[in-house]
């Protein structure tokens, strides 16, 4: 059942159907979804992150913690934004444990540096899960949307 609905996201993925794989969230597959989102997001939720990054005129989005970057594909599929994706644990990401990926992922140094939190992009934390490096990132960060909050 979760393989199923992996390799059909994988195809759509595939063949670009953004739109086919934010539909999936009508379907009742809540424990699949959640192997590889935690929040699967609506076109209205794409759309507000979209305009809020426009409207602070910024190129697009570094998204720290972003997993295999299904969320991340959608966003930049739906806005044409450019949607950096930051990780940790590179071995385990490369190994057959690990679920596929939707965008690259990159492995920043720990702690962050300044360099790699460009100030022209906003940082998104979806379902971050460590207050340290949380802190670390924000103050390494110097452009001005880290503190839009979205609940
Ligand atoms: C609960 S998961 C959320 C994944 C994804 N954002 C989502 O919403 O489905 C938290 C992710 O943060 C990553 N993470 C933890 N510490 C990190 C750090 N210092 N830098 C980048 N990513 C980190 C973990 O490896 C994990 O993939």
């Amino acid at each position: 059942m979760e393989d199923d609905f992996l390799v059909q996201v994988l195809n759509l993925y595939k063949n670009q159907k953004w739109k086919e794989i934010i539909e999936l969230n009508k379907v009742d597959n809540a424990v699949a979804a959640r192997k590889l989102l935690w929040v699967w997001p609506s076109e209205s939720n794409l759309q507000m992150m979209d305009s809020t990054i426009r409207q602070f005129s910024l190129y697009g989005v570094i998204s720290i913690g972003c997993g295999c970057g299904l969320f991340e594909w959608l966003l930049g599929q739906f806005s044409g934004l450019t949607v950096i994706g930051y990780e940790v644990n590179q071995e385990w990401w490369s190994s057959r444990y690990s679920n596929p990926q939707f965008i690259k992922l990159n492995f920043p140094d720990q702690p962050p540096t300044p360099e790699i939190l460009f100030p022209d992009y906003a940082l998104l934390f979806c379902y971050f899960n460590d207050g340290k490096a949380f802190r670390e990132y924000i103050s390494c960060y110097k452009g001005n949307l880290s503190r839009f909050w979205v609940k």
